[in-house]
């Protein structure tokens, strides 16, 4: 059985970068729920990727929801470019910027949704206040700034965390993750996305702990067959 709840997002940053419309349209034919879109500025994290003109080149390629996570400092001063790009949503890092909730209220008065990422060594005590105020929380399953490295076990308790008290707040996506006897139609959508070293083992780690958002970069374009390898990751409820 699929399991609808489940979103996949592939990491558009393992693609060909001289190919990238190819590249979201060759995402789009396979099945991808989103593009999941690593914007990194050589300061928050020690590595440079793409902006916003980039995002509007894969916008004007696909119709495929653009998941943008931002790893940049005073993601606040960036978000009106990234929404005139294209960005459907605009998640950005805990520990860059002062102005959490400012930044989080900003994106979704824009109308788009709003996401707040957790790297792996923040407590997860950082992370209730701020589920009433966003669309996602983002857990961080490496160390943010390079793709291909080592999925860490250890978060998988945030992920367990955050997933408990959404389903005491009833907050969450349905599925598997419905808490008993709940009204489906009272349910508020929330998503809990990981990302880093994801592949069909640790997906399932994941999605056990209640995670309902994949990202994998490395996997999926290492592949044989970019289709067969999403749906390799759609963990069965
Ligand atoms: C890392 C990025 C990830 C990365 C995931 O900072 O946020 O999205 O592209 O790539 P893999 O799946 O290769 O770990
Ligand atoms: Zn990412």
């Amino acid at each position: 059985m699929k399991n609808h709840s489940l979103k996949i997002a592939p990491s558009i940053l393992s693609a060909d970068f001289g190919r990238m419309a190819d590249e979201a349209l060759r995402l789009e034919d396979a099945g991808a729920d989103f593009i999941h879109i690593d914007i990194m500025d050589g300061n928050f994290v020690p590595n440079l990727t793409m902006g916003p003109k980039m995002v509007a080149a894969i916008n004007r390629a696909t119709s495929v929801f653009l998941d943008v996570h931002l790893m940049v400092y005073h993601p606040f001063d960036y978000i009106e470019r990234f929404v005139e790009a294209g960005a459907d949503m605009l998640t950005f890092h805990f520990e860059a910027t002062e102005d959490v909730e400012e930044t989080l209220a900003y994106i979704r008065k824009c109308n788009i949704k709003a996401g707040l990422a957790f790297s792996p060594e923040t407590s997860l005590s950082m992370i209730p206040k701020y589920l009433d105020k966003c669309d996602m929380i983002l857990l961080m399953t490496v160390n943010p700034g390079f793709g291909g490295q080592e999925f860490m076990p250890e978060v998988l308790e945030k992920v367990e965390f955050t997933r408990d008290i959404c389903n005491k707040l009833n907050i969450c996506e349905g599925g598997k993750y419905a808490p008993e006897g709940a009204d489906p139609a009272t349910i508020k959508p929330f998503l809990i996305e990981v990302d880093g070293g994801i592949n069909p083992q640790t997906a399932e780690l994941c999605v056990n702990a209640g995670a309902n958002v994949l990202v994998s970069g490395s996997y999926l374009f290492n592949a044989p067959d970019l289709k067969t390898a999403v749906e390799s990751l759609r963990v069965k409820q």
